[in-house]
C-alpha cells in the first residue's frame, strides 16, 4: 500500500517506516522536522534498502495534504504527528492543542475530501484515569491531567464521532504505553533535543557519560521496589503493531482502539539493573523527590490486540536496553554523530 505516514522522521515513526517497507509497502512521510533530523531518511534507507519518500511540510497545511493524498494515491495514513512533552504542554497549552488536534482535523478533512478512508493514530496510555485496577483494558474509564494528555483524548472522540457519522471510514487509536529501544542496525534511534523528561533516554545518556547520574523520582510508591512501575515496549514491537493494526483495518469500518503494550511492569531499579547489565557496568543514580503528576504503577492488558490484530511483543527488557545501548554507544550524539 501506499501510506502516508505523517511524524515519519520521528523516533516511532522512523521505525515504523521501515518495518512497512520490510513488509513490501511504500510510506510516504511528511514531516516539518521540527523535532527530527533529515539524516534519519538516509537511515531508514540504510535500514530498509529502499529511500521511502518524503516531504517537509506541515500537516497542518490542508492544500499540501489535500495534493498529497490525492497525487501520491495514498490509501491509508498513520498520523505520528504530535507534541509530546507533558510539562511543557502545561506551559504551552495552544501549542499542543493547535498541533495535535487542529492538525488531526486538518488531515481528517483532506481525507474524507480525497476519500482516503483508513487512519491509524498514536494515542498514549495517558488517557487512562489514575486506577488501581491493573491491567488496564481499553474499556477502563478515560480522562486526562495535562493538556497534552486532553490533546490526545480529544482526537480519540472526534474519531468516534467521525466513524459515527461516516460509515465508510476505519479509524484506528493505538495506545501506546512507554515505548523505548531502537533498530538492532544502531541506525536508528530515539534523539531527544531539549530537556529529558523520560527515564530510558536519560539513562542511556548517563551510561554513555553525557550525564553524571540519574535521579530516581521517588521510592516511597506502594510498589515492590518502592519505585515507579511502567509498561515498556520495544519501539520495533509498536512499529509490528501498527503493520497489524493496518492490516486489521483494511475492510473493516468503524472505529477501533488498541492497547499497545506488553502487559508487564517494570521499576525504575529494574529497569536501571538492566540497563547496567546491556552496557556492562553499574550506572549511579540517586534518590530524588516524586515528580509531580506521576502515578505508582500501571501496565497494560494487551489481550484485545493479541485477539484481533494477532500482535503481541516479541522482545524483552534485556533487548530493549542493548538495542538503545547499541545506538547510544555508536551515535552518542545522536543522529549529529
Ligand atoms: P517525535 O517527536 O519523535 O515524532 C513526531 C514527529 O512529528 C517529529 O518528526 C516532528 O518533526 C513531526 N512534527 C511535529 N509537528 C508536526 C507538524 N505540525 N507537521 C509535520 N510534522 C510535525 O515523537 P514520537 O516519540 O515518535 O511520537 C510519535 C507520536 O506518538 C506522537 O503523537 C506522540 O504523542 C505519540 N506517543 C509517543 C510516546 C512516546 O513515549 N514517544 C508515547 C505515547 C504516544
Ligand atoms: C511519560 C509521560 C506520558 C507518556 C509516556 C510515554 C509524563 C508525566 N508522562 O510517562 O504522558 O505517555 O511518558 O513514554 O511525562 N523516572 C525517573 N527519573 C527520570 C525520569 C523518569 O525516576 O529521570 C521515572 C518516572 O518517575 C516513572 C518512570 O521513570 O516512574 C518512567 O518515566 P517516563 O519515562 O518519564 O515515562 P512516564 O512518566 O511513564
Amino acid at each position: 500500500m501506499n501510506i502516508l505516514v505523517t511524524g515519519g522522521a520521528g523516533y516511532i515513526g522512523s521505525h515504523c517506516c521501515a518495518q512497512l517497507i520490510a513488509a513490501g509497502h511504500r510510506p510516504f512521510i511528511l514531516d516539518n522536522f521540527s523535532n527530527a533530523k533529515l539524516a534519519v531518511v538516509d537511515h531508514i534507507e540504510r535500514v530498509a534498502g529502499t529511500r521511502p519518500r518524503w516531504l517537509r511540510g506541515d500537516v497542518r497545511d490542508a492544500a499540501l495534504v489535500t495534493a498529497l493524498l490525492r497525487d501520491e494515491g495514498i490509501e491509508a495514513v498513520i498520523h505520528f504527528v504530535g507534541l509530546k512533552a507533558v510539562g511543557e504542554s502545561v506551559q504551552q497549552p495552544l501549542a499542543y492543542y493547535d498541533n495535535n488536534v487542529q492538525g488531526s482535523l486538518v488531515l481528517l478533512q483532506a481525507m474524507r475530501e480525497t476519500g482516503v478512508r483508513t487512519l491509524v493514530f498514536s494515542s498514549s496510555a495517558t488517557v487512562y484515569s489514575a486506577s488501581d485496577r491493573m491491567p488496564l483494558r481499553e474499556d477502563a474509564p478515560t480522562s486526562a491531567t495535562s493538556p497534552y494528555g486532553r490533546s490526545k483524548l480529544m482526537v480519540e472522540h472526534v474519531l468516534a464521532d467521525l466513524a459515527a457519522a461516516d460509515p465508510a471510514m476505519s479509524l484506528t487509536a493505538l495506545r501506546y504505553f512507554n515505548p523505548v529501544g531502537a533498530h538492532p542496525s544502531g541506525l536508528l534511534g530515539e534523539d531527544p533535543e531539549g530537556p529529558l523528561n523520560n527515564l530510558m533516554p536519560f539513562l542511556a545518556q548517563v551510561a554513555v557519560g553525557r550525564r553524571n547520574q540519574l535521579a530516581v523520582f521517588g521510592n516511597d510508591y506502594p510498589t515492590p521496589d518502592g519505585t515507579g512501575v511502567r509498561d515498556y515496549i520495544h519501539v520495533l514491537d509498536l512499529a509490528d503493531g501498527h503493520l497489524a493494526a493496518l492490516n486489521h483495518a483494511h475492510g473493516r469500518p468503524g472505529l477501533h482502539v488498541f492497547n499497545l503494550g506488553s502487559g508487564q511492569g517494570h521499576s525504575v531499579l529494574a529497569l536501571i539493573a538492566a540497563f547496567g547489565q546491556a552496557c556492562g557496568r553499574e550506572l549511579p543514580y540517586t534518590i530524588a523527590p516524586r515528580r509531580a503528576g506521576d502515578l505508582a504503577a500501571y501496565w497494560a492488558d494487551p489481550a484485545k490486540a493479541e485477539r484481533m490484530l494477532g500482535w503481541r511483543v516479541r522482545r524483552s527488557l534485556a533487548e530493549m536496553c542493548a538495542d538503545t545501548w547499541h545506538w547510544q554507544s555508536t551515535h552518542p550524539n545522536g543522529y549529529s554523530s
